[in-house]
């Protein structure tokens, strides 16, 4: 039997972390955070004081990082076999990643850890293009959206819990600026079509969206 794959793609801060955790929890399958793996290699180019739009050098640097992402109830991302998990939420790595994720060779080595790890446990897979290049083939896409006000709250709230210092304006204008390059990037830019099921999470609480998701599912492989 084909291992069950459920995508969730939507942009940032509309809760997809959250929600495909207890989706995965609920369906018994691992919970894969990809955002996370482009997260660490921001990190690993922060690290070296490479521009992360820097292709050439970002291409040579994925050539011999190692990165693993080990699911659970606190998944982990470990960067050349150490946990960096602690380091990736800062508005810095999140605007580092965001860069990276646009350079193709990047995308190309993430994407085939990604399948690979997919392949072999079946998962819940969060991210921008999971449905659209990473696992096309699965009748399970999701796409989360939210009101970018809502999001920003989301975010704002989320550094405050962590202890980061943060001004909601500047955050709000951060998240619209990442979406803005996410979707616009030419290789596999945040999208989705007709195959998805699109919902708005504004008004909707965790439950809701969870259940929403899990219901769906369990109706398609009933
Ligand atoms: O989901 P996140 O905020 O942790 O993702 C960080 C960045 O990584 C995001 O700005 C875009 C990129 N990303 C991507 O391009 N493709 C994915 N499947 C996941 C994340």
């Amino acid at each position: 039997m084909q291992p069950l794959i459920v995508a969730i793609d939507g942009p940032s801060s509309v809760g997809k972390t959250t929600a495909s955790r207890r989706v995965a929890r609920a369906l018994g399958i691992p919970h894969i955070d990809t955002g996370a793996m482009y997260r660490a290699i921001g990190v690993a180019a922060v690290r070296e004081g490479i521009d992360t739009r820097d292709a050439e050098h970002l291409e040579e640097l994925v050539s011999r990082v190692q990165i693993e992402f080990i699911p659970g109830e606190r998944g982990r991302i470990l960067l050349n076999g150490e946990d960096i998990s602690p380091l990736i939420r800062t508005p810095e790595i999140s605007m580092a990643a965001s860069n990276v994720s646009a350079i193709p060779a990047v995308r190309r080595s993430l994407v085939r850890l990604q399948q690979e790890m997919g392949r072999r446990s079946g998962g819940v897979l969060e991210g921008r293009d999971i449905g659209t290049k990473v696992f096309p083939e699965t009748p399970h896409k999701f796409f989360l959206t939210a009101r970018p006000e809502v999001r920003a709250q989301r975010r704002y709230r989320e550094l405050l819990s962590r202890g980061t210092s943060a001004e909601l304006g500047t955050v709000l204008a951060e998240t619209i600026k990442r979406d803005d390059q996410d979707s616009t990037r030419s290789d596999s830019p945040l999208s989705y079509d007709e195959s998805y099921t699109v919902l708005d999470t504004s008004d909707l609480t965790i439950d809701e969206v969870v259940r929403a998701i899990v219901n769906a599912i369990e109706a398609s492989t009933a």
